[in-house]
């Protein structure tokens, strides 16, 4: 099988590195990076535990290749943080109680930071004079935008309240 020198840039720090053209990206960060926590559920693309973002777009990374990320931005659960301090959503999950295993958690957080700024650009605060605010988001509509993210242990209620939380 072919390999291919990549170039992956991930939280901010290029890595060099030489892959299996079939290696996925949720492997290339957990196995040749050791960046593990993002999480392998499913491995096909249907729980979201892998979920990380591609140019602040959420992917499930166990349906990408890792060669096709070369030239992209991917920020995984550990570049979330700034520094000591949390990231807003991460912070949320924790304040309130937004998972119980924690295995999805990773990925529930990686997809709520990329909801919350396509809501965001949904709602461009560019109002001009006026500053009309957008209708303050909805826990139906956050659990509609967080489906793809399965949690095995039916934290549901907790996560969305999380991340309306965080929307806000
Ligand atoms: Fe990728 Fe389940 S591990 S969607």
């Amino acid at each position: 099988t072919r390999s291919t020198e990549i170039s992956l840039r991930v939280n901010g720090e290029t890595h060099s590195l030489t892959v299996d053209n079939r290696t996925t990206l949720l492997d290339a960060l957990r196995e040749r990076l050791d960046l593990t926590g993002t999480k392998k559920g499913c491995d096909q693309g249907q729980c979201g535990a892998c979920t990380v973002l591609l140019d602040r777009q959420r992917v499930n990374s166990c349906l990408q290749l890792a060669v096709a990320a070369e030239g992209r931005e991917v920020t995984t659960i550990e570049g979330l943080a700034d520094g000591e301090e949390l990231h807003p959503v991460q912070q949320a999950f924790v304040d309130l109680d937004g998972y119980q295993c924690g295995y999805c958690t990773p990925g529930q957080i990686c997809s709520a930071v990329a909801v919350i700024e396509e809501l965001a650009r949904e709602w461009p605060s560019a109002a001009t004079d006026d500053v009309r605010r957008p209708p303050a988001v909805t826990e139906e509509e956050i659990r509609e935008r967080m489906s793809g993210n399965l949690c095995r242990c039916g934290a549901y209620v907790n996560i969305v309240r999380a991340v309306t939380q965080a929307a806000k």
